[in-house]
């Protein structure tokens, strides 16, 4: 493994050193294997896109993160393709975040496999969808370290509802204003397409090899699971309910809404949220709890905030500005230590896919957990 410190150009001497510096953002949790990471552009020939009104197919990025039993050798990448670290940190630099932040960002990935079936293990499949006006590449660490204990990730952009979405060619495709409620059921019900698309596309060997080479997904059908953060969150419960092949959902912080909670869910079901964000608080938590017909948990975690869910707090806990952040910053990333959050998020969600997906217990899950103080037992 190989760690280098790499100097950025241009207007460094403005900023503190240590975010104008390469930083590798770390693997957290129980890390078993190396993570090859792809990332492809999928378009669904089938369905026009809702947001451009011109007749367009769909077309969406998706990454995927494939755990490979022996990597041959690992390099250092950035963190996020050029034209979004630079969107980001423009958006970011109003909240307090050095400009360069994220382009100073990188992640070791495993670059070098070996071809053909390199692993007997038939991993599951979890496909991510995160929140509204968000760029999946903010949870890139998360997913690389819940890859890591044995699942095939594909986080999915849904481009106009994202605040950018950068293609392979290096086009953009910045996000619209989404805020009526009629904006946000389109929205819903374009997430809910893109996810049935990624899962079906996983039924195609020429796509499901590029995306996991090795593992011959097109030629069986992986358990699958669906994990989303906030809007993306109320769309893993949605997706469950428009595909049936869908095994489980587990929704990270965001209020549900649409036909589900009426409908409910005969799957396996995991809610869990930040401080005070509880049945008892949220209205559409308790509808869909009273709704899910199987398997269900509920967590809260205490001192966690809205975006504790994704690598915002790993990725300022790095640059060593996690104490720093002015306070309407760190309202909406909470008190926990960012490495400590991430391990927690890892831990309760490969938790939940090895009992859902694998054959885990629920023991670990729903016991309280010394490392993890700040996860509470709801229900
Ligand atoms: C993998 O990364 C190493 C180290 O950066 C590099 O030397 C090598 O060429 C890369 N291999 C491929 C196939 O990209
Ligand atoms: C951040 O830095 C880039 C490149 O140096 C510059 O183009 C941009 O205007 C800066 N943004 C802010 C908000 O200062
Ligand atoms: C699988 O995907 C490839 C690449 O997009 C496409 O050319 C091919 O037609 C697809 N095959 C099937 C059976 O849909
Ligand atoms: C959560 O609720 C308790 C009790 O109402 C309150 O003391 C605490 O400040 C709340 N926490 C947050 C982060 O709002
Ligand atoms: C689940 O199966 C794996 C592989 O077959 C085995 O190593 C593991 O011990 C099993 N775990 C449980 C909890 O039974």
């Amino acid at each position: 493994m190989v760690y280098q410190t790499v100097f950025t150009i241009a207007t460094l001497a403005l900023w503190p050193l240590r975010a104008a510096s390469a930083t590798v953002l770390p693997v957290a949790g129980p890390k078993r294997f190396d993570v090859a990471i792809t990332t492809a552009s999928l378009t669904d020939s089938d369905r026009l896109d809702p947001f451009t009104g011109d007749g367009r197919a769909r077309s969406i990025m998706v990454s995927s993160f494939n755990p490979v039993a022996s990597c041959l050798q690992t390099h250092l990448e950035a963190y996020m393709p050029p034209a979004t670290a630079a969107f980001l940190d423009d958006k970011f630099s109003a909240y307090g975040l050095p400009n360069g932040s994220f382009r100073s960002l990188q992640i070791e990935t495993c670059n070098t496999t070996q071809r053909g079936p390199c692993s007997s293990d038939n991993f599951p499949l979890v496909l991510f969808s995160g929140a509204s006006e968000t760029s999946r590449l903010i949870y890139t660490s998360m997913l690389q370290s819940i890859a890591a204990t044995g699942y095939l990730v594909v986080s999915i952009d849904h481009p106009y509802d994202a605040d950018v979405v950068e293609f392979l060619d290096g086009t953009t495709v910045t996000g619209k204003d989404i805020s009526s409620d009629e904006d946000i059921e389109l929205a819903l019900a374009t997430r809910v397409g893109d996810i049935t698309f990624v899962r079906q596309q996983m039924t195609n060997a020429t796509i499901a090899d590029n995306l996991f080479p090795g593992h011959q997904l097109g030629n069986r059908l992986p358990k699958t699971a669906v994990i989303g953060h906030s809007l993306g969150g109320a769309t893993a419960a949605s997706a469950m309910l428009q595909d049936v092949s869908i095994n489980a959902g587990l929704n990270l912080d965001g209020s549900m809404f649409g036909k589900v909670l009426e409908a409910g869910l005969d799957r396996p079901f995991m809610l869990m949220g930040h401080e005070n964000k509880t049945q008892e608080t949220d209205p559409s938590w308790k509808a869909i709890w009273l709704q899910i017909k199987e398997w269900k948990a509920e967590f809260e975690v205490k001192g966690a905030a809205h975006y504790s869910f994704s690598d915002l707090p790993l990725i300022t806990a790095v640059l060593g500005l996690q104490e720093q952040l002015p306070a309407e910053v760190a309202e909406f990333l909470g008190t926990i230590e960012g490495h400590h959050m991430t391990e927690l998020i890892v831990e309760y969600v490969s938790m939940f896919l090895d009992l859902v997906l694998k054959n885990g217990s629920e023991n670990g899950l729903i016991e309280s957990n010394d490392n993890f103080p700040e996860v509470v037992v709801g229900a």
